[in-house]
């Protein structure tokens, strides 16, 4: 089976999947019924439990960056029955009204990184998106949680620290929302292996020019719980 998951672990058909192990066990402990731990190789925590409606659902850490998140969901999809896998991350924002702690929906991902090209048509420049069935739930869900939310496509860059910064301003100029460093290799995955797959974030910080107050602490952790909750509300 996999050499990154352990082999007897049962996942649910739907995984939430946040960057940070210790944000998965928060998740666990604060927003899952009955929730046990089902693998944690290298640190990279997996909890199966119930969401508050009784919907089976798991939550397992994808680490950072596109080979990350591209181990472990091409393990869960080929090798543990998982349909749908639901990242949720922060995302640095590029434009003015997309501000600090609003929701991002990425419907498409662009980037720099490689990931891609063993799995694309020789020539063809593939776009990567995510499921349009969770999309337009997840799109559902946050308005009917009054959230603010954004629908559009997102850059998943292989750099978090940019030498040049001049990438930011292009960025804004096309439109493009956000970035963050995993949606692509997710997406690829779920298109390759006939999966779902979507990309939710909350905007942690912005690239956009605009002098944004930061949130606080409490304000951040609000917000990423919201973000929490839309994500369980697309439990099967
Ligand atoms: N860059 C890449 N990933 C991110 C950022 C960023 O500025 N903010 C949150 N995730």
């Amino acid at each position: 089976m996999s050499v990154h998951i352990a082999n007897d672990a049962h996942f649910a058909k739907t995984v939430l999947m946040p960057g940070d192990p210790l944000r998965a066990k928060f998740i666990a402990d604060n927003f899952l019924v009955d929730a046990k731990e089902v693998t944690n190789i290298r640190g990279i925590h997996g909890y199966t439990g119930k969401t508050k409606e009784g919907k089976e659902i798991s939550v397992m850490a994808s680490g950072m960056g596109c080979p990350s998140i591209g181990i472990y969901s091409y393990e869960l999809f080929s090798f543990y029955g998982v349909e749908n896998i639901i990242r949720i991350g922060t995302a640095g924002s590029f434009q003015k009204n997309v501000r600090v702690g609003d929701v991002v929906i990425g419907l498409s991902a662009s980037s720099n990184s490689g990931y891609g090209e063993q799995l694309m048509v020789k020539d063809v420049k593939m776009s990567p998106c995510c499921d349009f069935s969770l999309a337009l739930k997840a799109y559902e869900n946050a308005k009917n949680m009054n959230l603010k939310v954004h629908v559009g496509p997102i850059y998943s860059s292989d750099c978090f620290y940019n030498v040049d910064d001049s990438i930011n301003e292009k960025m804004r100029n096309i439109g493009m929302l956000a970035v963050e460093m995993e949606a692509y290799a997710l997406y690829i995955n779920a298109w390759l292996l006939h999966k779902k797959a979507l990309c939710i974030c909350t905007i942690s910080d912005s690239l956009s020019g605009s002098n944004e107050v930061e949130l606080t602490s409490e304000e951040r952790q609000t917000k990423l719980n919201d973000m929490f909750k839309l994500a369980l509300s697309l439990a099967d």
